[in-house]
C-alpha cells in the first residue's frame, strides 16, 4: 500500500470517544505495514484453558455468555497467560438469535431447536428492537475493555456472516458437507433470501451494539463459506456481507473478513469493503496479496501446527511471518484453537512471533 493510502485510510475518524488508535493491532488492521505483527488467536478464550474449563464445570455456555462478569472474565483468560495484542470478546455466533424467537442449546456445538424449513416459520421471526438483542453483551464488551485499556490492548467484536448462520438455522445442527441446507437453497430460494435479509438486520445491530459499547474492530465469521460454488456464494453471500460492511463504514473500526476453506471464493470475497482479510491454511499468505492489494491480511498458520513440537512451531510461524511481509499482517491461526492444544505451545508461538522484526 502506498503510504497516501495508508494516511487517508488512517484518517478516518474514530466515531465515538474511544482511545486513539495507536495499538499495533490496530495499526495493523488499517493498514500499516507495522514493525512486527500482531498477535491474537481465534478461539483464544476457551476450551484449551483450564481455567475457561472450570468456569464451564460451574457454569452452562449461555450462563456463561449473558452473564456479563463470567463472560469478561473469561475473555480476559488468554491475555493473563500470553501476551497477545488483542482481547475477542467471549460469546458465539449464535448469541443475537434468540432475540428473533429462534431457541438454541449447545451441546457442544448450536443445536436449534426447530429447524427452519419453511416460509412461514421465516415469516414469523421478530424483529427485535437493537437493545434487546444482547445488552448483556454490552456490559461485557465495557468490563472488558475496563481491564485492558490501561495496557492499550483493543477488544474484538464479532458476529457471524448471514449465510452462515442460516446454515445452522436451517440445517438444525452441525453437520460435515450440509447436504440439506445446499439443496434447501436450490429449492427456496425466495425464502432463503427472506431469512439472509433478517439475519443481515439483525448482525447490523448486532455489531453495532458491539461498537457502542466500546469494541475497536469488528470480525464476521463466515465460517461455512467455502461449501459453496462462486454463483451461490454470489447470490446468497456476497450482498448480505456486504451490506453489513457497508452499514458498519466510517464507525471508526476495522473490518474483517472470515471464510474457511474459500480460497476459490477469493476473487468473489475481493468486492467485500473490508480492511482486513484472514486467511486460513491452504495458501500462503504471499499467494494470496494478490487478490487483496491494499488490504490487510491476517492468519494463517494450521491450527494443528499448535499440536506438533516447539521446533515445528518455530519452523511453520516464521514461513507464515515471512510470506507475511510486503503488506499489513496480523498473526493470526487460519481457523480456531483445537481443545486439546498444549498451553506451552501457545506462549511459545507468541515468543516466536514477538521476536519477528519484520523491518531487518
Ligand atoms: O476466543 C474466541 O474466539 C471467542 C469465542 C468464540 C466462541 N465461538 C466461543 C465458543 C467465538 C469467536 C465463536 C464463534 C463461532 N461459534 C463460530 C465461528 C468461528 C469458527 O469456529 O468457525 C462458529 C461456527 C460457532 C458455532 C459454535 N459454537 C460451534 C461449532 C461450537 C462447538 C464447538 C467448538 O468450540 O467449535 C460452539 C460452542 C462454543 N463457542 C464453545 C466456545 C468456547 C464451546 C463450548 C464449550 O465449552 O463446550
Amino acid at each position: 500500500m502506498s503510504s497516501t493510502e495508508t494516511q487517508i485510510r488512517q484518517a478516518t475518524p474514530p466515531s465515538s470517544p474511544h482511545d486513539s488508535d495507536t495499538a499495533l493491532f490496530l495499526r495493523a488492521a488499517w493498514g500499516q505495514d507495522t514493525e512486527r505483527a500482531p498477535l491474537w488467536l481465534m478461539r483464544q478464550a476457551g476450551r484449551y484453558l483450564p481455567e475457561y474449563l472450570a468456569i464451564k464445570a460451574k457454569s452452562s455456555f449461555w450462563e456463561m455468555v449473558r452473564t456479563p462478569e463470567l463472560a469478561a472474565e473469561v475473555s480476559l483468560q488468554p491475555l493473563r497467560r500470553f501476551p497477545l495484542d488483542a482481547a475477542i470478546i467471549f460469546s458465539d455466533i449464535m448469541t443475537p438469535l434468540p432475540a428473533l424467537g429462534i431457541e438454541i442449546a449447545f451441546n457442544p456445538g448450536p443445536v436449534v431447536a426447530n429447524p427452519i424449513r419453511t416460509k412461514a416459520q421465516i415469516e414469523a421471526l421478530r424483529r427485535p428492537e437493537a437493545e434487546e438483542i444482547a445488552p448483556f453483551l454490552a456490559k461485557a464488551i465495557g468490563l472488558t475493555r475496563a481491564e485492558l485499556s490501561a495496557r492499550n490492548i483493543p477488544v474484538i467484536g464479532f458476529g457471524g456472516a448471514p449465510l452462515t448462520l442460516a446454515t445452522y438455522l436451517i440445517q438444525g445442527s452441525g453437520s460435515k458437507e450440509y447436504e440439506d441446507f445446499r439443496a434447501f437453497l436450490r429449492l427456496e430460494p425466495a425464502a432463503t433470501h427472506a431469512l439472509l435479509g433478517k439475519l443481515t438486520e439483525l448482525s447490523i445491530d448486532y455489531l453495532k451494539l458491539q461498537i457502542e459499547a466500546g469494541a475497536r474492530a469488528i470480525q464476521l465469521f463466515d465460517s461455512w463459506a467455502g461449501l459453496h460454488d462462486w454463483a451461490t456464494y454470489r447470490e446468497f453471500a456476497l450482498p448480505y456481507n456486504r451490506a453489513i460492511f457497508q452499514a458498519l463504514a466510517g464507525l471508526g473500526v476495522p473490518r474483517i473478513y472470515l471464510a474457511v476453506g474459500a480460497s476459490h471464493l477469493y476473487p468473489v470475497i475481493a468486492e467485500l469493503p473490508c480492511e482486513v482479510v484472514s486467511v486460513d491454511w491452504r495458501l500462503p499468505l504471499n499467494h494470496i496479496r494478490s487478490h487483496f492489494p491494499n488490504r490487510t491480511l491476517q492468519g494463517n498458520l494450521d491450527p494443528s501446527v499448535l499440536l506438533a513440537s516447539p521446533e515445528v512451531i518455530t519452523h511453520e510461524a516464521h514461513q507464515v511471518l515471512q510470506a507475511g511481509l510486503g503488506g499489513a499482517h496480523i498473526f493470526n491461526l487460519g481457523h480456531g484453537v483445537i481443545r486439546t492444544t498444549p498451553l506451552e505451545h501457545v506462549a511459545h508461538l507468541a515468543e516466536v512471533v514477538r521476536a519477528f522484526d519484520r523491518r531487518s
